[in-house]
This record gives structure tokens, sequence and C-alpha cells, in this order.
């Protein structure tokens, strides 16, 4: 079997290479003697990771096939300096039809996690995990659902079960190098069932002690960001005559939709599923529907004449093209990973005169809701952290705003800066730990 160009392989030709090989999990390990790897596919797999713009000297991938499920698990360590690494599990197959697209996304989100941990002064390192059914139609199965409520009722119960326990055992062996969480396409349930084999998961339900669905938390998070950038340069407590366009009212957005609608702005927005879009223009009994725009095409929401972008469905939708059309002055969404290109298209923002508050910076109240949730839970917490992310002295986004003024600096840099020093202060009593976990891998 051909293991050159491995990245350009699809999940499944990847997994039949590990079976060929006789083998159904591998590593790719950096640490200061350089990077390492288990052998076979995996050695081709490390030279060509090692290339990528995003490996930023990752200290573990971390890669199993599940046969019984037909599923990739993917574990990405970018750091375990601040703690062990912790981050989402989403579930995924579209943009991952080659192993490039998993690989990239999972190596760029487990470094904003990285960041995101640290700005948020989490002592949890970075990391995130991806599923990836080895082609469309496995995806299907896993993913069948009905809606009721507008929730997800998965329909395909007991294979959902067999996946994430599956799953589950195959993070108990990385002995806590990486922590998980719900991310896209799984639930705080998916987590629940993790927990019955596996001790390294968050996120779970409230009826086991959990801290649940972070998707309300995080939309406050990000609404009081955007009100402290309109307060910033406007001098505005409200978002009376402001438009705010919002691509994507799932989970965050809705709620943000409804934050801005309470604030007295305006919206533009589209979903590609109309259910949601019309839940916003319901929202209230319809007290609100002349307030809200809802677009038929994606591209139109880039468009949109509007003070803010919202972007809260996906990553990577900041391009040289869509930036070249916004119409807005500032960007200030949820989704992760919103620029493309991580190093130069905050820079095209700024020639644009546009201001972007960097996603990890502002959707943090996702991951602080599920921080230290063995620890014990009080809302009240929460509520001091939705505050802090408008007005803390150290980390919120007026102090973030102001640097920028007095630096002459975009909030992209100051970000970056402040999550690059913080992100080096080793965790106070397990700072060995990590580093060590991993290497006992080798
Ligand atoms: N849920 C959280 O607490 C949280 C925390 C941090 C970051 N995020 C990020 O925020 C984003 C949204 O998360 P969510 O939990 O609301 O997800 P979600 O799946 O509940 O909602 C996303 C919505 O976007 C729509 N969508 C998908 N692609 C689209 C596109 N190209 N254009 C317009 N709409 C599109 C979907 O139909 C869906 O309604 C994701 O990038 C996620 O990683 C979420």
């Amino acid at each position: 079997m051909e293991t050159q160009n491995i990245l350009s392989k699809s999940p499944e030709q990847f997994a039949q290479i590990m079976q060929s090989e006789g083998v159904d999990k591998g590593y790719v390990i950096t640490n200061e003697n350089g990077i390492s790897n288990s052998g076979g596919v995996f050695a081709g797999l490390a030279a060509e990771i090692a290339t990528l713009k995003d490996y930023r000297k990752h200290e573990g991938v971390f890669i199993k096939y599940d046969d019984e499920t037909k599923c990739l698990f993917m574990a990405f360590v970018h750091s375990t300096i601040r703690g062990q690494a912790q981050g989402g599990t989403r579930l995924k197959y579209r943009d991952y039809e080659q192993m490039t697209g998993a690989i990239e996304d999972g190596l760029r989100l487990s470094k904003g996690m990285t960041d995101k941990n640290s700005i948020s002064g989490l002592w949890w390192g970075g990391g995130k995990a991806i599923i990836c059914p080895i082609n469309a139609e496995e995806f299907a199965k896993i993913d069948a659902h009905n809606r009721v409520d507008g929730k997800k009722v998965f329909t395909n119960l007991a294979l959902r079960t067999t996946l994430f326990k599956n799953y589950g055992k195959y993070i108990a062996s990385l002995n806590g190098a990486y922590i998980a969480a719900e991310d896209m396409n799984t639930t705080p349930e998916d987590m629940q069932t993790i927990l019955s084999v596996c001790r390294y998961v968050t996120c779970l339900p409230a009826v086991v002690g959990g801290s649940s669905n972070p998707s309300r938390w995080t939309a406050e998070g990000v609404f009081n960001a955007l009100k402290a950038t309109i307060k910033h340069f406007e001098n505005k407590d409200d978002l009376s005559g402001k438009t705010v366009a919002i691509q994507g009212v799932g989970s965050v957005g809705g709620p943000l939709a409804e934050f801005v609608l309470k604030s007295g702005g305006s919206l533009v927005i589209f979903d590609y599923d109309p259910a949601a879009c019309q839940n916003i223009k319901g929202y209230d009994n319809g007290a609100y529907s002349d307030k809200v725009t809802i677009v038929n095409n994606v591209a139109d929401i880039y468009t949109a004449e509007c003070d803010v972008f919202a972007p809260c469905a996906i990553g990577g939708i900041l391009t040289p093209e869509t930036i070249a059309s916004l119409k807005c002055k500032y960007v200030v969404g949820a989704a992760n990973n919103q620029l493309k290109d991580f190093d130069q298209d905050w820079k095209l923002l700024r020639d644009r005169g546009i201001t972007y508050l960097p996603d990890f910076f502002i959707n943090r109240l996702g991951i602080i809701n599920c921080a230290n949730e063995q620890y014990g839970r009080l809302e009240n917490d929460l509520k001091k952290e939705v505050q802090k992310i408008y007005d803390d002295p150290k980390n919120g986004t007026l102090s973030l705003l102001a640097t920028c003024k007095e630096t002459n600096k975009t909030p992209q840099e100051i970000a970056i800066q402040w999550a690059t020093e913080w992100g080096q202060i080793p965790h106070p009593i397990w700072s060995h730990r990590g580093i060590e976990l991993i290497k006992s891998f080798i």
C-alpha cells in the first residue's frame, strides 16, 4: 500500500493502510528531542505534519482506527505547559474527505485551545479531538436524527453508544494527556457515555453533576465583548441603531441574536437551516420581527450592510475574498478559527479599517463553563466571568481595546501576545506531568 502523500489519502484509505500494517493506532510526538512516531504509516504522516504551517511543534497527535464503528479517532495535544490538554471533541466528515482537512483543522483548533485556556486563566493546556467517520455514509448512520423542539434526537442510539464507549476507552488509554469536551455534533449525553469508561471528560449533563450545554453562556460572553466594542469606539451602552449580521443562528448565534434584539439592535441573519432563521423572526411572539432580515444565501451575509459581522457557524470564513466584501466596522463572533490564514488575514481586516475581536478571546465562556467541573459549580461564578469579558482589568475586552489604542496594535496582536506569554506559565503543581505523560507513549 502506498505510504507517500499520506495527507492526500481519504480517511478510509488511511484506515486501510493501518489495517494492512496490522496496527490500529499510532502517534506523532514532539519534544525537546525532536519529532518521533510509531512507525509505518505514521512515519510518513510525521514527515508531512512537520511541513504544515499549523504544526507549531504540537506535543502529540494520536490516532486510532475503530473498525467496529468505522471511525478514526484523532486527539491533538498542542501544549501541556499549563496542564492537561483540554478542548472539544467534534464528530465530522464534511471537509475531511482527505486526511489533510482533519489534520490541519485539529492542529489549528488545539493551538486555539491553548490560547483560549491561557487567556481564560485556566490551568489547562490546549487540545482538540476529532471523530472522523471514514466516509459520508458512516457519518450519516451515526448522525441520524429527528428534531424535537429544535433539539436533535438521535435515532441510531446503539451505534452512537458503541462509538462513544470505544472512543472513551481510547481517550482513557492516553492517560489524561487529553481531556474531552462536547463540540460540533457531540452532546453532553455523548460525554456521559464517555464517562462510563473514561474519567477524562467534561461538559457532562447536569444530572451527573456536570455543567451541561455551554452555548447560552458563550453567547452572553460574545454579546458582552460586542457591547464593550461599541462602548470603546462609540461610547454607547446599548445596541440601539446598530445592525448585527449573524452567520449561523444555532446554539450560540440564536441566543446572541436575542441579546442584540433586546438591546435595541437590528439583525441580518443567514443559516442553512430555514427553521433556525424563522425561530429568530418569531422570538418573543414576533415582537421584533420587523428588526430581523433573513438573507437567502451565504454570500449575502458577507456583503450585508451592517455595523457588526458576527460569524457564529463555522471557521475559516474570513478569507481575502470575504474580507474584501465585508461592509461592517467590527467582526465580533463565536465561531472558532474564523481567520482562514491565522497569520495573515487579520492584517487584511486591519488594512480595511475593520476591528476584529479574536474568537479565542471572546468565545471563552464555553470552556470556562466546564472548567473545574469536578470542584463544584456556582452559577454566580459564571455570571462574574461573563462580566469579566466586558471589563476585567486583566483580560476584559475594554482592557484589550485600551491596550490596542496605547500601543497602536490590533486586538489580534495583543491577544496573541497575552496568550503566548500566559501560555508559557507552567501549571503551579503539575508542571512536569503533561510532557512526561506524552513521553511515556514513546
Ligand atoms: N457552543 C458553544 O458554547 C461554543 C463555544 C465556543 C465556540 N463555539 C463555536 O461557535 C460556532 C457555533 O457553535 P454552535 O454551538 O452554535 O453550533 P450549532 O451547530 O448549534 O449552530 C451552528 C449553526 O450554523 C449553521 N451553519 C452551518 N454552516 C453554516 C454556514 N456556512 N453559514 C451559515 N450558517 C451555517 C447551522 O445550520 C447551525 O444552525 C462553532 O464554530 C463553534 O465551534 C461554540
